[in-house]
């Protein structure tokens, strides 16, 4: 069929496995291109199928010849109906990574159960006996804690004051004011229920307890913290509450690896456009305007400059550099001081008039396209493909 996107506000409905296939190739090609990284040679990654997880397993594989696994909550196509993006990314990358002569196996299902735990745990005993590292990047809007039973929702909400400020619609441009009410005792503790630490444990636990876990591990996960301008409705809203309980867990762990001396420790990653923060109120204007800040100073990444740098300058380099609370801070560069007045004092003008010209409109578009195979380099979008791809080793 002819696949061209459809947008319903921050989602796109269909994508493109020729665009996705694409977008894989070019992230393996520039991992390839920074050099061999001498890092984890079996690894799992949680949430592997797009953004910083489908990077971080790109730059394990292509980086360091690692085996991995990959779990991930992905549409499968059908006939007429195309796949999510982070279908036909895997399929594209389990494609390079066998052709390469790496394993690679993927598991499509809810992470957040008791059962794909324990599927991932019988893949890693099967085949690879253990990991020893293990990269924890889900954004998912739901959770149902399989302790309880219970569904959880979280919210992206300011805590205890109303908050407006700009926003950018990225499709048409528009910089309108927002307003967000407060969050409820209950949108907190549901936000922290689907996005805060006790999954990353359970996992941590279940895989100690199977003996899946290498001696030196170590496990990651990903944070963000971002500038003053977005804390109201990010690092003190309901998500950063979420973050501060997922920080707080890697010292948990950490504390419960001793045996192993494993170690768990939370990266502060970038502000880049994923699916998950399309969906923030305010950070689509902030972004608009920190890329262009950041291209115009040549110190743009995406999540694929940003993971490599993470392992081969960091994780697997001279020094992890943490901050006063144990965080490896991969997004040092956009808070850097000249950075942040720049975005500041365009801000502060910012209108749907001038955005185009002060801000980087066009690449937070491109990007988000991209996201789904749509507006990348080299694909024919004329041309007929098979919409229905399959993932060589999906488990
Ligand atoms: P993303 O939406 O691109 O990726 C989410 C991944 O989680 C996908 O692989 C998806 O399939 C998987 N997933 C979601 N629900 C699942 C479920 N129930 N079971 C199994 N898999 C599931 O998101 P991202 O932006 O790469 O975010 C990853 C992490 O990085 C998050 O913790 C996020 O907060 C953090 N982070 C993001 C940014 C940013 O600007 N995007 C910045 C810093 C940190
Ligand atoms: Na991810």
């Amino acid at each position: 069929m002819i696949i061209e996107p459809r947008t319903r506000g921050f989602i796109c409905l269909t994508a493109h496995p020729k665009g996705c296939e694409q977008n894989v190739i070019n992230q393996i090609e520039y991992v390839k291109s920074k050099g061999e990284i001498d890092g984890a040679k079996k690894v799992l990654v949680i949430g592997a199928s797009t953004g910083f997880g489908l990077a971080s397993r790109i730059t394990s594989a292509f980086g360091s010849n690692a085996s991995t696994i990959g779990v991930f909550l992905e549409k499968a196509p059908s006939a007429g109906r195309p796949a999510s993006p982070g279908w036909y990314n895997s399929a594209a990358f389990e494609q390079q990574a066998h052709k390469a002569g790496l394993y690679a196996k993927s598991i499509n299902g809810d992470a957040f159960s008791n059962e794909i735990k324990q599927q991932t745990i019988d893949m890693i005993k099967e085949d690879l006996g253990q990991v020893d590292l293990v990269i924890y990047s889900l954004a998912s809007p739901v959770r149902t804690n399989p302790n309880t039973g219970k569904r959880h929702k979280s919210v992206l909400k300011p805590i205890g004051d109303v908050f407006t400020n700009k926003t950018v619609d990225f499709h048409t441009g528009n910089v309108s004011e927002v307003t967000i009410q407060p969050a409820t005792e209950d949108d907190i503790a549901n936000t922290v229920e689907v996005m805060g630490g006790e999954d990353w444990d359970m996992w941590i636990t279940a895989m100690k307890e199977a003996g899946v876990l290498a001696q030196d591990f170590q496990t990651y996960a990903y944070s963000y913290i971002g500038p003053k301008l977005t804390e109201p409705v990010y690092r003190k809203g309901t998500i950063g509450a979420a973050k501060d309980d997922l920080e707080a867990t890697a010292f948990k762990i950490t504390e419960k690896s001793a045996d192993l001396n494993g170690k768990a420790i939370v990266s502060v990653n970038k502000a880049l456009v994923t699916q998950a923060s399309s969906a923030i109120p305010v950070i689509p204007l902030y972004i608009s305007l920190l890329y262009k800040i950041m291209k115009a100073d040549g110190i743009h990444e995406g999540c694929i400059e940003q993971i490599q740098r993470l392992y081969a300058d960091r994780i697997y380099g001279a020094d992890l550099q943490l901050d006063d609370k144990g965080r490896v801070r991969i997004d040092d560069w956009e808070m850097r001081e000249d950075v942040q007045a720049e975005v500041d004092k365009l801000w502060a003008i910012a209108t749907t008039e001038n955005l185009n010209e002060i801000g980087d409109l066009k690449g937070y578009s491109d990007d988000f396209f991209n996201l789904f195979g749509f507006k990348v380099d080299g694909v024919d979008y004329a041309a007929d493909v098979d919409e229905v791809v399959a993932i060589p080793s999906i488990g």
